[in-house]
């Protein structure tokens, strides 16, 4: 495919340096940076780092002859896909909602005819302050998209919203605006379900497995860089939310298909989440305290809700596709198939989870595709991005060339 082309530009904000990793992250993707920095950014890092890292010219210039001569401002803009700003200053913000033409920045982004995507960084109180509020107000209504900023740390030392999101969530983003413009699953709705649950016990206890979320979350980040609106629903995970994509955190199975069943209506549901099959009947309030004299307490269990089969067989508001997930440890396709038919979902994923497979916790996978049809295909050991990738085209393929009856 050919490579989108950022357009970045650079605010003047600590959170710039940032954009130098951001660059390289994003070329290892496949995406090709054109850097404009402002004054100000300009004072946090310097164009020769940009132009080492995106191998190409920086610019910051309005009035430079030799750039308009070479590259004028209006131009910028055409010969690029999608326009970042990372950081999006106050100031900057500011100017795009009042559309100011003072700089480069300025004044390639009032002429920017594609996508603009802020990634803003700022002081928690500018960022709280109620003209940044009405000034992206304004640029929502204006179809400015914008992702972050998270809460944490300051670099002035205050704590709160204005950390500029981190760069492989930025790329994310980049990537869900790239899928929405030309994406096959563009305007396509997508829940799916990642990561373990945890069924507490007492307030410090609980019952869980071993999922890492990887997989689930590599196909929630394929589904939106095909341009899907995905909800991804993870349970507790060690992995950093994506960007582009509205992510809801859950702990247990009940929330989970809760927060499933308030995403809907979706085209497809994606159930690669490793949903506690059973809960401790009695969650106690208090802290189970061990007592020398006493025989250790004896867990009693009650079973979860199965989410894929729930909403698998629903009869109203039932996802075009519904795809499962099955992590077995021996006569895998057998048993999938068994479990396809149990579950009445429209396809699986089947993997064998055992000792030796390293699925769990890893980076990489090997499935099997069955679907209900009958049809059946062994995918090659793969990385679980690439996995998703292949589930993706599937998908896409299934909504697009079988209208009303995938
Ligand atoms: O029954 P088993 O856990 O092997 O089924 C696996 C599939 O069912 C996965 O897609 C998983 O996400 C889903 N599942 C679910 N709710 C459960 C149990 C499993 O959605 N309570």
């Amino acid at each position: 495919m050919e490579k989108a082309r950022i357009l970045l530009v650079i605010g003047g904000g600590i959170a710039a340096y940032k954009t130098l990793e951001l660059i390289r992250r994003g070329r290892a993707r496949g995406l090709a940076f054109r850097c404009v920095l402002t004054r100000a950014g300009a004072e946090f890092v310097t164009p020769l780092a940009l132009a080492s890292l995106s191998g190409e010219k920086v610019y910051s210039d309005l009035f430079s002859l030799t750039d308009e001569v070479e590259m004028g401002h209006i131009r910028l803009s055409r010969e690029a896909d999608l326009i970042l700003v990372a950081p999006a200053t106050a100031d900057l913000i500011a100017k795009m909602a009042g559309g100011h033409a003072d700089d480069l920045a300025s004044t390639l982004l009032l002429a920017a005819d594609k996508p603009v995507l802020l990634a803003p960084a700022m002081n928690v109180r500018m960022w709280s302050h109620p003209a940044t509020q009405r000034n992206l107000a304004q640029l929502k209504a204006d179809g400015v998209r914008w992702i972050g900023p998270e809460a944490g740390d300051l670099a002035c030392g205050e704590e709160g919203f204005g950390r500029m999101a981190e760069p492989e969530a930025i790329l994310d983003a980049l990537s869900a605006e790239l899928g929405r413009m030309r994406g096959p699953l563009r305007g396509r709705r997508a829940v799916v379900t990642s990561g373990p649950t945890q069924e507490p016990w007492d307030p410090v206890r609980f019952l869980s497995n071993r999922s890492s979320g990887k997989q689930g979350h590599a196909i929630a980040r394929a589904l939106a860089a095909a341009g899907a609106q995905v909800t991804l629903v993870a349970g507790p995970v060690a992995l950093p939310d994506p960007g582009g994509m509205e992510v809801v955190h859950v702990r247990s199975a009940r929330e989970m298909l809760a927060a499933v069943e308030r995403s809907l209506p979706a085209d497809v549901l994606v159930c690669a989440a490793a949903v506690a099959d059973w809960r401790p009947r009695s969650p106690r309030e208090d802290k189970i305290k061990k007592q020398a004299e006493r025989a250790p307490p004896v867990l009693a269990l009650e079973e979860n809700p199965d989410i894929l089969k729930t909403i698998a067989q629903r009869r109203e508001g039932r996802p075009r596709l519904v795809v499962g997930f099955a992590a077995e440890t021996e006569r895998v396709v057998e048993r999938a198939r068994a479990k396809l038919a149990q579950k009445g979902c429209d396809w699986l994923l089947a993997n064998d989870v055992g000792p030796q497979s390293c699925v769990l916790g890893g980076d990489r996978n090997r499935v099997w595709w069955l679907s209900r049809d009958g049809a059946e295909e062994a995918w090659p050991e793969l990385g679980k991005e690439e996995v998703a990738r292949r589930l993706v085209a599937r998908i896409a393929d299934a909504l697009g060339c079988a209208a009303g009856e995938a």
